[in-house]
């Protein structure tokens, strides 16, 4: 009797816990959360006036923060209510909202009281009917919360950066990426100090960089590149103390690398390719002991090669200064990079003797110097030149021969000619004016596949290092 009881009561017991479970089930099914209809009707016009009028969020989406959720837009609660901090517009995924061709910025996108996170990807797209412009007003009313604003790839969003992006106080990423907008770069911009991350590359900009943004003290990122932006670098950007990146290539830029660059310790990268700087290479590149990548390329530059410390540059690992205009011998410091991976020094005044100590590089898998004055033998043994294959470049260097039976035919240097007589080398060099073009791609390959063998802590490594776990994975399943 005792025992049926204690059966009895422990499966009532159950049956109250079970009973509980359900009723809670049950309400979180029945029970929309709460969101203001303003809010409500803000977010459905707002996403209408981006997809198009056959769009009907409430029809489609009675409960936008609950059960129906709408891909690219998330929400939070504030005092009890439900708002949408997040709304990520364009082709990321396969259900998510896709723009319609005349789309249009509806003012309900400036009651979104709590959006912290607003993006555009792939959507204003170019066709001449349908070019759009992003709204000059409106902006202070998102001040408060907005964090992150972003327009990637949208090559029909022409016109102006507005001057209104300056009054988004709390702005921690502003990134104009690929899209088609023109103007100058509004100084506002400076005011945003929270700034972390300023992308505002593969655009028309025009005019000078703005001498504004000095005071950004928690900047990381600052990309300017491929625009048509002219003048000098403002000496201010030497106060971003913070930044790791600082990319302005593509651009046409002029004047003096800036001495203030000295101040920047923590700066990995550095690419000012493709401008028109000159007055040589200056003393406060070698007072950045961080960067990892120096690239100077098509710059007329000037100056001899040697007036740097390479040595002091620890940790660089791509090192790109074709076509300057450099003079003078390639310093010995060099050798001292242990991490070096990429040495581009082609097109150049560069004279004198290969040192063989290169070779003592042990991460060095590309090293181009073709285009320039050097003389001698290329001592390299033949297990360097066979891990650099066609990653040695030397052609068109009419002084520079390779000993002869050293190395073996497969290793001969492309374009180098055998160290024999001068006939010899006149006329071996007339067939090495080939390749020039491909100094491009390889550059590319190698600045984005790395090599790493070495440098373990890159990006390429924790790459490899998910491919490593990703194959892990498929053979435990
Ligand atoms: C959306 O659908 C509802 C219900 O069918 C309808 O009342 C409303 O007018 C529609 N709204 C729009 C903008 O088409
Ligand atoms: C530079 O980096 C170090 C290490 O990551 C960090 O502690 C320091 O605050 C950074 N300096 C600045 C000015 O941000
Ligand atoms: C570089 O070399 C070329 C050809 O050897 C010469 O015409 C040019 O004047 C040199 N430039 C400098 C800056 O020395
Ligand atoms: C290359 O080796 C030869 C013979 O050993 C030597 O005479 C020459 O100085 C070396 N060249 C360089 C650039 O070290
Ligand atoms: C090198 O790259 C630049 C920009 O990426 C391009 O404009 C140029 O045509 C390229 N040159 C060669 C020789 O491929």
């Amino acid at each position: 009797m005792k025992r049926t009881m204690a059966i009895m009561s422990r499966a009532m017991f159950v049956m109250f816990i079970l009973s509980l479970s359900v009723r809670c089930f049950g309400q979180e099914d029945l029970d929309m959360a709460p969101m203001e209809k303003a809010e409500q009707e803000a977010l459905y016009s707002t996403i209408q006036g981006f997809v198009g009028d056959s769009w009907n969020g409430s029809d489609l989406y009675p409960d936008p923060c609950g059960w129906t959720p709408i891909q690219g837009v998330s929400c939070d609660l504030f005092n009890g209510f439900w708002y949408v901090t997040g709304l990520n517009i364009g082709p990321v995924h396969d259900n998510s909202l896709s723009c319609t061709q005349d789309l249009q910025f509806r003012p309900e996108l400036f009651k979104l009281q709590h959006l912290k996170s607003l993006s555009f990807f792939s959507c204003f797209q170019s066709q001449n009917r349908f070019l759009a412009t992003i709204p000059t007003g409106n902006w202070e009313k998102l001040a408060g919360s907005l964090e992150s604003l972003e327009f990637r790839s949208n090559q029909g969003l022409i016109g102006k950066i507005p001057l209104s992006f300056g009054l988004l106080k709390n702005l921690q990423s502003l990134v104009l990426l690929e899209n088609g907008v023109t103007g100058e770069i509004p100084s506002s911009i400076g005011n945003l100090m929270k700034l972390k991350k300023l992308v505002l590359a593969a655009n028309y900009l025009t005019g000078r960089i703005p001498d504004v943004f000095g005071g950004l003290n928690e900047l990381l990122i600052f990309d300017l590149s491929s625009n048509s932006l002219s003048g000098s670098l403002p000496l201010t950007l030497g106060r971003l103390t913070s930044v790791l990146k600082i990319d302005v290539s593509n651009n046409h830029l002029e004047g003096n690398l800036p001495n203030e660059f000295a101040n920047l310790k923590n700066l990995t990268l550095m690419d000012l390719r493709n401008n028109r700087f000159t007055g040589g290479l200056i003393s406060s590149l070698q007072e950045m002991p961080s960067l990892e990548e120096l690239v100077l390329s098509n710059n007329p530059l000037g100056g001899d090669i040697r007036v740097l410390k390479w040595e002091n540059l620890k940790n660089l690992a791509i090192l790109e200064l074709s076509n300057m205009g450099l003079t003078g011998e390639i310093p010995e410091s060099i050798s001292e990079l242990k991490r070096l991976r990429f040495l581009g020094l082609s097109n150049n005044n560069l004279t004198g003797n290969l040192s063989p100590k290169l070779e003592t590089l042990p991460c060095l898998n590309a090293l181009y110097l073709s285009g320039n004055n050097l003389v001698g033998e290329v001592n390299f043994s033949k297990e360097f030149l066979g891990k650099l294959g066609r990653r040695f470049g030397a052609w068109n260097n009419p002084h520079l021969c390779h000993p002869v039976g050293v190395i073996s035919t497969n290793h001969v240097p492309y374009g180098v000619k055998p160290c024999l007589n001068e006939d010899n080398l006149l006329e071996s060099n007339s067939k090495t004016e080939l390749l020039d073009g491909d100094m491009n791609q390889t550059f590319h390959f190698i600045a984005s596949m790395g090599f790493s063998s070495c440098a373990t802590n890159g990006f390429w490594w924790t790459f490899m290092e998910k491919i490593l776990m990703m194959g892990l994975f498929l053979i435990l399943i």
